[in-house]
């Protein structure tokens, strides 16, 4: 349907680029302009410029261009109306449309109304009444200022069953609405009550500004009642993809490339009033689709939990939630007992920002000294266990090779042990090999991909990252696509066709994993392949792993391993062939063709022991080759079956 187009002009000029822009892309200001890496194509340096005031964008490296609505286009995959009717439905614009499109756009429109309808009772409710008068006391002996209320739009819910299902009501909005914005409880004899009362209310915005859920602090603490009580998930409210403050605290962690990410609503609040950028998880634990969208914004995240016991296990946790979405995590500690908010207060912001200055520690550094503080570095036993859990993060880093490198270095060195040792850990860690106390305390990762697939494929897997863009056109022009197993290693192989096309002929050396569109698997596959070019060799020799020593006729080890894949392959095939043929009926039209398919197969197999499926004309035959005896090389290159990706 076509969207008229004053319409159209409206949603363009209420949808402000960059903020757009922002929730792909980092980007930062150069000039008047902004730039970040484009998001339509591969790049290490950012080309990708938006310049607000235009309200365009461009990209000087793959030549991308346009207004907010191309660029949504582009990137959600939409056509023109609905990308019209999706910046609407940000911008909160309601575009009027036939009934289904009406319906579907009211049914989440309705929420977000009953929440912003919510949130201007809360705040009035605590400027303008008498039992409001409380909370503000509460809020400003916390040192909260009316800046800071106003814009974080604090407020205060009576403490009533029905405060705001009567304010609603005359407000026209029902208590249905109310419900799945999760402001009211339904009770079990019909009708419903507030879910908030007594309480001090903290809006909790998405990160693109819209209302979506509430967080409410008790006045008074006691045994009965909890200290904070959060909205349910709702259709608009899904916590794990959620951060408090983000909204209010994205342009300027933008600016510094980091934020702090603390506990609780105050925390964020009394960061806020100190001038350093912070969010918090909305009472859960902090998800890798958080660090994610972080990650749009920023490249380090400091944990700055609370000073307790709760807080340290949640800052070893949040490491690995970060360093697994391959941002950078530091930690910053307080003293014993603080939690952000008491310490700012009580330190001033200059005093805290010092702190924050040369308190943070680098993850590694942090993780030693807590555990050095628990006594736990004591015993071999205890430095071994902590080095393996050193070495799972660091597993985490094989994505940078030279990240990786320092932090094996970095090991080493606090731990007093080779940096061979070191690499051998995560080696074994990644292997999915339990080391001895973890195998005997039954936790420990289940098996590795690696294990699944076959060392022949393995090789020539390993040989494609590492010797990239020739060795993948020489290996992909001689094998398909389908005799790679299924699963991870297929998949791998798939990334790398869509980088070969992606980046043509002229690349050349070792491929960086990142650059590969790989899920988790994927990457732990990739991870564990890296790990093969560290010399480790001597070790996994004696193991019999299969540790090719590549650059040293990489073509020759590539050409064994095909030829080990499709032998396998050959053989299942005429193994099948076989049954078929006694299964038919004799001396059938249908038998006559399986046999005489069976024997063009058992030529190929042929073919493929003598290796002249991969030879040029007149070259030399693989030395190792077990059946040497005839070679005639007279069956062109690429008589094979496989099927030519490059051709
Ligand atoms: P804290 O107990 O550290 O709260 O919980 P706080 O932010 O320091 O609160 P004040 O300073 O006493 O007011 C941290 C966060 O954990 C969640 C809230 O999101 C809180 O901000 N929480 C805590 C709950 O969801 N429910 C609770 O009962 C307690
Ligand atoms: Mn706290």
């Amino acid at each position: 349907m076509r969207i008229p187009s004053q319409i159209v002009d409206q949603v363009r000029d209420s949808s402000d680029i960059l903020s757009v822009v922002e929730d792909y892309v980092r980007m930062k200001k150069a000039g008047n302009n902004y730039v970040g890496r484009c998001p339509f194509h591969d790049e290490k340096t950012p080309s990708f410029n938006v310049s607000p005031s235009k309200g365009f964008f461009k990209c000087f490296g793959c030549g991308k261009g346009g207004n907010v609505i191309t660029f949504v286009m582009e990137i959600e995959r939409l056509e023109f109306v609905d990308a019209v009717r999706w910046l609407a439905g940000r911008a909160g614009i309601e575009i009027p449309e036939h009934r289904v499109d009406k319906e579907a756009f009211q049914k989440t429109e309705v929420i977000y109304h009953a929440l912003r309808f919510a949130a201007e009772y809360f705040s009035l409710q605590l400027r303008e009444t008498l039992s409001g008068t409380q909370a503000r006391a509460y809020l400003h002996g916390r040192g909260l200022t009316e800046t800071t209320i106003e814009r974080f739009q604090l407020g205060y819910a009576p403490d009533s069953w029905d405060g705001l299902l009567k304010a609603a009501e005359r407000g026209q909005i029902s208590p249905e609405a109310l419900f799945r914005a999760g402001l009211v409880i339904k009770r079990d004899n019909g009708g419903y009550y507030d879910r908030f009362r007594g309480r001090v209310i903290f809006p909790v915005w998405s990160h693109i500004g819209k209302i979506i859920g509430f967080g409410g602090r008790a006045l008074q603490e006691g045994p009965k009642v909890p200290k904070y009580l959060n909205s349910p998930e709702t259709e608009v409210y899904h916590k794990k993809f959620v951060l408090y403050g983000l909204y209010q605290a994205k342009r300027d962690a933008r600016q510094q490339d980091r934020i702090l990410l603390v506990e609780g609503y105050t925390d964020v609040l009394a960061l806020y009033q100190a001038g350093v950028a912070s969010v918090a998880c909305c009472g859960t634990a902090l998800t890798s689709q958080q660090v994610k969208l972080l990650g749009r914004f920023v490249k380090e995240i400091q944990l700055l939990y609370d000073a307790d016991t709760a807080g340290a296990t949640a800052t070893e946790r949040a490491i690995d939630c970060v360093l697994q979405s391959g941002l950078n995590p530091s930690v910053l500690r307080l003293p014993e007992g603080e939690d952000p908010d008491s310490f700012v207060r009580e330190q001033g912001a200059d005093k805290f920002k010092a702190y924050l200055q040369s308190e943070t520690k680098d993850w590694l550094d942090a993780l030693y000294a807590a555990a050095r503080q628990k006594n736990l570095l004591h015993t071999p036993q205890g430095r071994r266990q902590e080095m393996t859990r050193v070495a799972k993060r660091i597993m985490w880093l094989l994505r940078d090779q030279l990240l990786f490198k320092f932090y094996v270095a970095k090991t080493s060195e606090l731990f007093g042990i080779l940096e061979g040792d070191v690499v051998q850990e995560v080696a074994v860690l990644v292997q999915g090999q339990k080391p001895s106390e973890e195998a005997a305390s039954g936790q420990g990762d289940e098996g590795s991909v690696l294990d699944t697939i076959p060392e022949a494929e393995k090789t020539l897997l390993q040989l494609m990252l590492v010797e990239g863009i020739p060795m993948i056109k020489y290996i992909l022009d001689r094998m398909s696509l389908e005799e790679f197993q299924e699963g991870a290693s297929r998949e791998l192989v798939e990334a790398l066709i869509d980088f070969y096309f992606e980046s043509g002929d002229q690349l050349s050396g070792a491929i960086n994993p990142e650059q590969l569109q790989l899920d988790m698997l994927g990457w732990q596959l990739v991870a564990g392949l890296m790990l093969n070019r560290h010399e480790i060799s001597s070790n996994w020799e004696e193991k019999k792993i299969d540790v090719p020593r590549l650059n040293q006729d990489a073509e020759r080890i590539a050409k064994d391993s095909m030829r080990k894949i499709k032998q396998k392959l050959i053989k299942e095939e005429l193994k099948e062939l076989i049954f078929r043929i006694t299964n038919a009926e004799a001396g059938s039209e249908a038998q006559m063709e399986l046999q005489e398919e069976y024997r063009e197969r058992l030529q190929h197999k042929r073919a493929i022991e003598r290796g002249e499926i991969f030879e040029e004309r007149g070259s030399e035959a693989p030395k190792d080759q077990e059946d040497r005896k005839a070679a005639p090389m007279n069956i062109p290159a690429g008589s094979g079956s496989s099927m030519n990706l490059f051709e």
